[in-house]
């Protein structure tokens, strides 16, 4: 033994010395996990208590704690106070709820510590992922994409090849400093912030991102996109891309996006679309024409972790120009280092290493293959129908309580409300409606979320849950009037 080695003589790994105490911790934690999805209902929102907080805060030790000790931790101190996002009550944000199934695939990736998806299996399993979500979206087949964190990541993606598609110099060698014209792209006033985001991370500056002003429906006010697009060319600017929603995260409104599309075609300026959560109004039976046109666009993001409640973090880029993508994110192509792995490739067009910011990735499209077929399309289509159609029981219900008032239209699964009293200002009731989420918070934390629309306080629910059913969204609105008319919170 080199005297520079280690002295224990035993060499380190990070495998259990006992392979059946692991088995049988795996086994409690697998039969915990079950448990406390199972009984997800009764279960309570907590903060962190005083004593979980002294134990979550701790020293790390030198010779560490063991497994089944700092399991014993996450029981007892962590999972208990965490947001109960898989409730059935959950309508806060736009968070899915995942499934039983979901979290035992993901063990399955996570036990092969998948990285890659550029050969064998993997490439395969990624491939075909990617061909049935173009499928359910009905977003043509010779179009490519890839499978990313999330919407955020989905929308920066696409933005980027566009950025380097419509750029009238060559942007991947001498950057957007080297325009003699300035990029302009055009959204809605009701899009959502991440493509503020990736406007930024693009070098673009957020000025260059329009905001075009949203008509009654929430939808971009086409006559004011194509005024504000002559506007720019005339003062010299490049508009390059329009930005379209199908389904806004403050009220579930889908833009025109025919019309979006005809004036993209028009301007030769690119067409993406942001379909983080609504995009799947695809696949329901009643609300597919909202999304007519989305198969114009040139690039498409969307989440599977939103309505199609897949474990976090999944979402994916769909786009139709497979060259233009590639040679945004193409790598390797001088890295020595990577030239043998990504020879493997059968298909460099589908490399998903090449379409997207990580080098490494973690076959994340295990997930969603499993259960996509698992599932099947029915499956689907049923949950996001009846999100849909509780949205519509939901507005019924408030329509039809006095005490309750509808604050926008509600086109998809957001429904954007509020308790009312008569002869209150506008500021009365942005107060009470304040304390009343404040109140929902304190037992069922963000249960709902609140947001402004066109100026006006109001509370929402975005519906992707697979769990609710009829009775929680009555518990809701019980709950809301009793805070509405002071009675006791508990
Ligand atoms: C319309 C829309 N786009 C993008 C995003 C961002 O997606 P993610 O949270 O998956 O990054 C959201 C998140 O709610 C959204 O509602």
């Amino acid at each position: 033994m080199s005297s520079k080695m280690h002295r224990s003589t035993v060499e380190a790994t990070l495998d259990p010395e006992d392979w059946e105490e692991i088995r049988t911790l795996g086994h409690h934690m697998i039969d915990d996990m079950l448990d406390y999805t199972k009984n997800i209902r009764s279960q309570p929102t907590r903060n962190p208590t005083k004593k979980a907080l002294e134990e979550i805060h701790t020293p790390l030790t030198e010779d560490g704690e063991g497994e089944e000790q700092v399991y014993e931790v996450f029981r007892r101190s962590i999972l208990p106070y965490t947001v109960p996002l898989t409730s059935p009550r959950f309508w806060g944000i736009v968070a899915g709820q995942g499934s039983p199934y979901g979290m035992l695939v993901e063990m399955l990736r996570a036990g092969m510590n998948g990285a890659q998806e550029f050969s064998h299996a993997e490439a395969e399993v990624n491939a075909q992922v990617i061909d049935w979500i173009k499928e359910m979206l009905g977003f043509p087949k010779a179009s490519g994409g890839v499978l990313v964190s999330g919407g955020s990541e989905a929308n920066f993606t696409g933005l980027a090849v566009a950025r380097n598609a419509m750029s009238k110099i060559d942007v991947k060698t001498k950057g957007v400093q080297s325009l003699d014209q300035k990029m302009v792209l055009y959204c809605g006033d009701e899009t959502h912030e991440c493509l503020e985001r990736s406007v930024e991370l693009l070098g673009f500056g957020n000025e260059a991102l329009r905001r075009v002003p949203t008509d009654e429906h929430f939808r971009i006010d086409v006559e004011r996109l194509k005024d504000s697009i002559s506007e720019d060319r005339e003062q010299g600017l490049h508009p390059f891309c329009i930005i379209g929603c199908a389904g806004t995260t403050n009220t579930g409104s889908f833009d025109d996006l025919t019309a979006l599309a005809d004036i993209a075609r028009e301007q030769k300026m690119w067409f993406h679309i942001d379909g983080a959560f609504g995009a799947w109004v695809k696949i329901s039976r009643t609300h597919h024409p909202l999304a007519e046109g989305m198969e114009r666009a040139d690039s498409l993001a969307v989440d599977m972790h939103k309505w199609m409640n897949m474990p976090y973090a999944i979402g994916c880029t769909l786009v139709k120009d497979r060259r233009a993508h590639l040679s945004t994110f193409v790598y390797g192509h001088e890295a020595e280092y990577l030239r043998s792995a990504f020879d493997l490739s059968e298909d460099k067009l589908g490399n998903p290493h090449n379409l997207a910011l990580p080098l490494s990735r973690n076959f994340s499209s295990l997930k969603a293959y499993m259960l996509l077929r698992a599932f099947g399309r029915k499956r689907y289509q049923d949950l996001v129908q009846q999100n849909l159609d509780q949205a519509a029981y939901l507005a019924r219900s408030i329509e039809e309580d006095e005490e309750m008032e509808l604050t926008a239209p509600v086109a998809s699964n957001v429904v954007c409300f509020r308790y009312s009293r008569p002869n209150q200002s506008e500021r009365q009731l942005q107060k009470l409606n304040k304390r009343i989420i404040q109140h929902l918070d304190e037992d069922h934390y963000l249960m709902i979320s609140d947001t402004t629309i066109k100026g006006k306080y109001t509370l929402r629910a975005c519906i992707v849950n697979h769990r609710t059913r009829q009775q929680d969204l009555d518990f809701m609105i019980r709950e809301i009037k009793r805070f509405g008319r002071g009675e006791s919170s508990r």
